[in-house]
C-alpha cells in the first residue's frame, strides 16, 4: 500500500475547518480518484489558545516553518487570507519544491503572475480555483478546457454580499443602510463591509480572471473600481421603469492589444443572463473565439463550496504526484498588454440630476452634454420637492466617451440651476 499524500494546511478558520471536514467526508472518493490516501498532517494557526476540534494525528502549530521545512509534506493548502505573510509562505513553499493550493484572492490579485512564474521555475504547481467564485469552476476551465480559445471578454458578478444587497434593494425597494444591516445579520457582510461594498473584493477577483483570460499581468490596481454606496431606491425605480437590473458588474476585455478591466454598478437589460443572477450567487460569462459565450453560475462563497474547489486542485496535484510527474504546465502569462484608461471607455450612461425647476434648465443641461458630443437617448423629469422648486431629471445617453461624459457632468454640476448630480451609472447593453 502506497504512503498517503500529506497536506500542510495553513489556516483553520471558516474555510480551513470546512476543508478538513470535506476531506474526511470524501476520503474514500479521494482515494479512489487518486489511488492514494490524502491526509492533513499539520495545521498552522495564529492563536494557539483558541478552542478547536482536531482529529488525532494532526499537529497544530503556530510556526510556519514546521510545515515549510517538512520534506514529508508535498502539498501546502493556504487558507489564511490576507497579503502578508501568506505571500511569503506561498513563495517559500514553492521554493522548497512544494505544490501549493490557495483560495487567497488578495495574494493572487497582487502577486499571482510572479508566484505562477516562480512555481513554473521550480517545476511545481500553484492552483487557485477557490480564489474566485467559491465553488464555481472557473480557473480550471480558463486554464484547461478553454485553453485553445482566445478569450475576448469576461463579464461577471463575483461578489455575493453586494449581489445579495442589490437584489434586496431591487425587489423590496429598501435603502442601502437597511440592506447592509440585513447582510451583516445574515453573516454575509463583515463588520467593516468596505472590501465588498467598495468593489475591492470584486476587483481582486477580476484581476485574477483577466490575467488568466488574456495571459497578461492585470493587477487589482489596474482595475477601475466603483462600489455600490451611492445607489438609492430611486435608481432602482428608474432602472425598472427603463427595463434594466442594477448589478455590481466586473468586466474585462482585450481590445486592440489593450486590456480594459472595471468594476462598477451597471444597468443590465433584463434579458441579459447576468441580470437574472440574484442573491449571494455569482456568475461568470466568457467569450472565446471558438466556444462563443459560455456561462458559469453557482455559490460564490461558503466553506463547503470553496472546499469543493480546493479539493479539485488537490486532486489535480495529487494525481500528478501519484503518477510520478506533472501534467503540461505552460507559463500562465506570456503577454504584457497595456491597460486601457477608463477615460477611453465608450458606453451608454444613466444620469440622475436634482435641478431647480426653472425655465431653460433642461436646455442648459442638454447643451453641456451636446457640447461634449454626448447625445441624449431619453429624458424623464419628476418633481421631488414639496414646494415644487426642485425637480429630478433622469437622462440616458447614446454611446458616448467616458471622458466627455465626466467633463460635461463637472460643467453641469457648476450650473446655478443645478442642485446636484445625484448619480451616474453605466448602461451596458451588450458587454462584448
Ligand atoms: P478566517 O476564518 O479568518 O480564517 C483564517 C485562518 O488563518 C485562521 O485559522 C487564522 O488563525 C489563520 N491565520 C491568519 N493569519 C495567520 C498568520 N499570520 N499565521 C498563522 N495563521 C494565520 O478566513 P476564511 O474565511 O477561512 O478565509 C480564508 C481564505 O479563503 C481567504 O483568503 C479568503 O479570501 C478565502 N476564501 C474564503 C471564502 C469564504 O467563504 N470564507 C470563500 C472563498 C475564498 P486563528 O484561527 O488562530 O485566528
Ligand atoms: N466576501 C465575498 C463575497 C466572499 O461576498 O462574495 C468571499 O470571496
Amino acid at each position: 500500500m502506497s504512503e498517503p499524500i500529506a497536506i500542510g494546511l495553513m489556516g483553520f478558520g471558516v474555510v480551513g475547518t470546512g476543508l478538513l471536514s470535506a476531506i474526511e467526508q470524501k476520503a474514500a472518493a479521494l482515494q479512489q480518484r487518486i489511488g492514494r490516501r490524502v491526509v492533513v498532517r499539520k495545521v498552522l494557526v495564529r492563536d494557539p489558545l483558541k478552542p478547536r476540534q482536531l482529529p488525532d494525528g494532526i499537529t497544530l502549530t503556530t510556526d510556519a516553518d514546521d510545515i515549510l521545512s517538512d520534506s514529508a509534506i508535498p502539498i501546502v493548502v493556504e487558507v489564511m487570507g490576507g497579503e502578508h505573510p501568506a505571500r511569503e509562505y506561498i513563495n517559500r513553499a514553492l521554493h522548497e519544491g512544494k505544490h501549493v493550493v490557495t483560495a487567497n484572492k488578495e495574494v493572487m490579485a497582487k502577486h499571482g503572475p510572479e508566484l505562477l512564474s516562480h512555481a513554473h521555475e521550480h517545476g511545481v504547481l500553484l492552483r487557485y480555483e477557490g480564489s474566485v467564485g467559491g465553488g464555481i469552476p472557473i480557473i480550471s476551465p480558463l486554464q484547461d478546457d478553454l485553453a485553445v480559445n482566445n478569450i475576448l471578454a469576461v463579464n461577471a458578478i463575483i461578489n455575493g454580499t453586494t449581489n445579495y444587497m442589490l437584489t434586496r434593494m431591487s425587489s423590496e425597494g429598501l435603502d442601502y443602510e437597511t440592506v447592509l444591516s440585513e447582510a451583516r445579520r445574515l453573516g454575509y457582510a463583515e463588520p467593516d463591509p468596505s472590501a465588498d461594498v467598495d468593489g475591492v473584493d470584486a476587483a481582486f477577483k477580476l484581476a485574477i480572471l483577466a490575467s488568466l483570460a488574456f495571459r497578461t499581468t492585470v493587477r487589482d490596481t489596474d482595475v477601475y473600481r466603483e462600489g455600490i454606496r451611492r445607489l438609492t431606491p430611486a435608481d432602482f425605480r428608474y432602472a425598472s421603469e427603463l427595463g434594466y437590473a442594477i448589478k455590481l458588474l466586473a468586466t474585462a476585455r482585450a481590445n486592440e492589444g489593450k486590456v480594459q478591466a472595471r468594476v462598477h454598478p451597471a444597468f443590465l437589460p433584463l434579458n441579459n443572463p447576468l441580470a437574472k443572477v440574484d442573491g449571494v450567487y455569482n456568475a461568470v460569462e466568457l467569450e472565446g473565439d471558438l466556444v462563443d459565450w459560455a456561462m458559469f453560475h453557482g455559490p460564490g462563497a461558503g466553506p463547503i463550496p470553496t472546499s469543493s474547489a480546493i479539493l479539485a486542485d488537490v486532486i489535480a496535484i495529487a494525481c500528478a504526484i501519484a503518477a510520478g510527474g506533472l501534467a503540461c504546465t505552460a507559463p500562465a502569462i506570456d503577454a504584457q498588454l497595456p491597460i486601457e484608461p477608463m477615460d477611453d471607455l465608450r458606453t451608454k450612461y444613466y444620469i440622475r440630476l436634482s435641478v431647480f425647476d426653472r425655465p431653460g434648465v433642461m436646455a442648459q443641461v442638454a447643451k453641456e452634454l451636446g457640447d461634449g458630443g454626448v447625445s441624449l437617448a431619453s429624458v424623464i423629469q419628476k418633481e421631488v420637492g414639496e414646494d415644487g422648486r426642485v425637480a429630478e431629471i433622469v437622462i440616458t445617453t447614446h454611446v458616448a466617451q467616458e471622458a466627455a461624459v465626466q467633463d460635461a457632468l463637472r460643467r453641469i454640476a457648476a450650473l446655478d440651476s443645478v442642485d446636484q448630480v445625484s448619480n451616474l451609472v453605466r448602461v451596458e447593453e451588450r458587454i462584448a
